[in-house]
């Protein structure tokens, strides 16, 4: 059962799903943590360049993510659920998809501005080029400025989404007690017809 059917994910999707799931929250908890940090502090560094190379793992995976996703769509959305929270749920699962490149893009933008120039090297094997950024964002730092704005409301916003995510899936399982949850866990539901 590696791709979805009508009824449910095939082990690709739900692979991806929990994969990103855990790197995620790993990301946003390391993210405010690394920034709350003193700038002299030597852990700081390292935990700044440790988000970096995962934020590219993030970046890689939902590109293939979102290849394997348009080759493979979705199962149906269950019976029963009402016209707006139908189009809730697609608006929330492109909301995630594009946080997902948003998040990575918006970092890498913001290295590639900084002054202090300082190279991104995944894991300290893959060197990874800085971007170029436009002039019309103005000198460096007010380039830095903008990517840093907007990667820190981009993280906020996903919070918020994600907590709404979790609690939906949440009382899919426990108040509807329809197959969401668990067809996001297992391939049964999509063996099976639900
Ligand atoms: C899924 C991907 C990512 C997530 C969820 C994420 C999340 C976060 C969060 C929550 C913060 C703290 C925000 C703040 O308080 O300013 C942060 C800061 C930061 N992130 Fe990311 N990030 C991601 C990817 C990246 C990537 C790919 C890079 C660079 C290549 C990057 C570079 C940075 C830097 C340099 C900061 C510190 C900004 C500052 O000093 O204010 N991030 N990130
Ligand atoms: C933390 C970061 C998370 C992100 C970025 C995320 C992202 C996504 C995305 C993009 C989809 C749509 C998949 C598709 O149809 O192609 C999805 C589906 C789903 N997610 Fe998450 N998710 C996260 C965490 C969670 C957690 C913690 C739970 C469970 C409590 C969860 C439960 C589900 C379920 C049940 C579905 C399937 C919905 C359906 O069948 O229509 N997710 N998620």
């Amino acid at each position: 059962m590696i791709r979805n059917t009508a009824t449910g994910y095939g082990y690709v999707a739900i692979a991806f799903h929990w994969t990103m799931a855990l790197l995620i929250l790993g990301m946003l908890a390391v993210g405010l943590y690394m920034t709350s940090l003193p700038q002299t502090d030597p852990l700081t560094f390292r935990l700044y360049q440790l988000h970096k190379s995962f934020g590219f793992v993030v970046l890689s995976l939902v590109v293939l993510r979102l290849g394997w996703r348009l080759i493979n769509p979705a199962p149906k959305l269950p019976e029963g659920m009402k016209p707006w929270e139908r189009l809730a749920a697609h608006l929330g699962h492109t909301g995630l998809y594009a946080l997902l490149f948003l998040m990575p893009a918006t970092g890498w933008l913001m290295v590639s501005a900084s002054p202090w120039n300082i190279p991104t090297v995944v894991f300290n094997v893959l060197n990874i080029p800085h971007l170029p950024i436009p002039e019309a964002l103005g000198t460096k730092e007010q380039a830095e400025g903008v990517f840093k704005t907007a990667h820190f409301y981009l993280a906020w916003f996903m919070i918020a989404l994600v907590a709404v995510h979790v609690a939906a899936a949440l009382k899919h399982h426990f108040i509807n007690r329809d197959a969401t949850l668990r067809r996001m866990v297992s391939t049964v539901p999509a063996r099976d017809g639900g």
